[in-house]
């Protein structure tokens, strides 16, 4: 039972607007971010790029709580990338102190708003100090009921395919299945993702048009999104425009849409016919942003 005093309350007449526009029953299962920007939006107020990082965790305290309480399944944050231990020593630590700070600081927040905390990625090769404070943070929001909270971190697409192929040979050699054959479940049910919705909404901000190395296979039928705004600049507006983007999708799965049959596979939000817009692709290319980005 949804108790109004949960839901969403407009901020400004901004969001009010986007609000009203939102169809509250046909919002993404699961939505996935890629947070880009930080560093330049640092750069560019002549700050450190940890000042970036720091404006980034603000940004992702909103997002957190707004899909919370827009009563979003599910939502992955990538948060530290295989690759971004590229980065100096000192970036990386200061990543490292600001999740276990996070952690921390923001529990409040997530039980408040009964979201339960899930990490992905190779946790056994992260610091002592930040798997305690990860187990410790899962231990205490396991028994929530809302939200899915999946942070991202030391994670890699494609490590986490080998990780699910040798788990699974590991299997097969542990019972002697000479006769194995592995299915599209089987394959999911071995991800570090298992038991949760695939994406049906990748948003990435900052304007690169790639996916670098994030949840390869699970977002296969994902609605993409690219904004320019770089991430400490992604307000709970900007959120509510990509939501209101994603619904004006038709999302197809390789079939032929709405007055062509069935869309087969896939969970999420099935749009009514009649409702159907083509999708237009939304990116304003901002040539500010184009010269780099951190995330590869
Ligand atoms: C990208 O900016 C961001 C990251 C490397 C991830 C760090 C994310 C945060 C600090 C947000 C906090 C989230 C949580 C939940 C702890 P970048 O440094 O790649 O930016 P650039 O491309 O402009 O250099």
């Amino acid at each position: 039972m949804v108790k109004t005093s949960d839901l969403l309350k407009p901020a400004n007449r901004e969001e009010a607007e986007l609000l009203e526009k939102l169809d509250l029953k046909r919002l993404p299962n699961h939505i996935a971010i890629i947070m880009d920007g930080n560093g330049r939006w640092a750069e560019r107020r002549h700050l450190p790029r940890v000042a970036g990082h720091r404006a980034g965790v603000k940004a992702a305290r909103v997002v957190i709580e707004s899909c919370a309480r827009l009563h979003i399944p599910c939502l992955t944050l990538y948060a530290f990338s295989l690759e971004n231990w590229r980065r100096p020593r000192a970036e990386v630590d200061f990543l490292m102190r600001l999740l276990r700070e996070y952690l921390k600081r923001e529990m409040p927040l997530i039980q408040r708003n009964n979201i339960r905390l899930l990490v992905i990625g190779r946790s056994s090769e992260l610091p002592e100090g930040v798997r305690e404070d990860i187990r410790e943070a899962m231990r205490l929001t396991a028994r929530n009921t809302g939200m899915k909270l999946v942070i991202a971190l030391n994670y890699g697409g494609r490590a986490e395919l080998a990780d699910a192929f040798n788990a699974l040979l590991d299997h097969v050699r542990a019972n002697g299945l000479a006769a194995f054959r592995a299915d599209e479940k089987t394959i999911s049910n071995h991800l570090y993702t298992a038991g949760l919705p695939d994406p049906d909404l990748l948003i990435r901000t900052s304007g690169e048009m790639r996916v670098s190395n994030f949840l390869l296979w699970q977002i296969a039928y994902a609605e993409l999104y690219v904004t320019e705004e770089l991430w400490p600049d992604f307000s709970r507006a900007r959120l509510l425009d990509a939501l209101v983007d994603f619904q004006r999708r038709e999302r197809r799965y390789g079939g032929l849409g709405a007055g062509h049959g069935s869309t087969p596979g896939g969970s999420a939000s099935a749009a009514p016919a009649g409702h159907l817009e083509k999708a237009k692709p939304r990116r304003r290319l901002n040539p500010e942003n184009m010269h780099r980005s951190g995330r590869g």
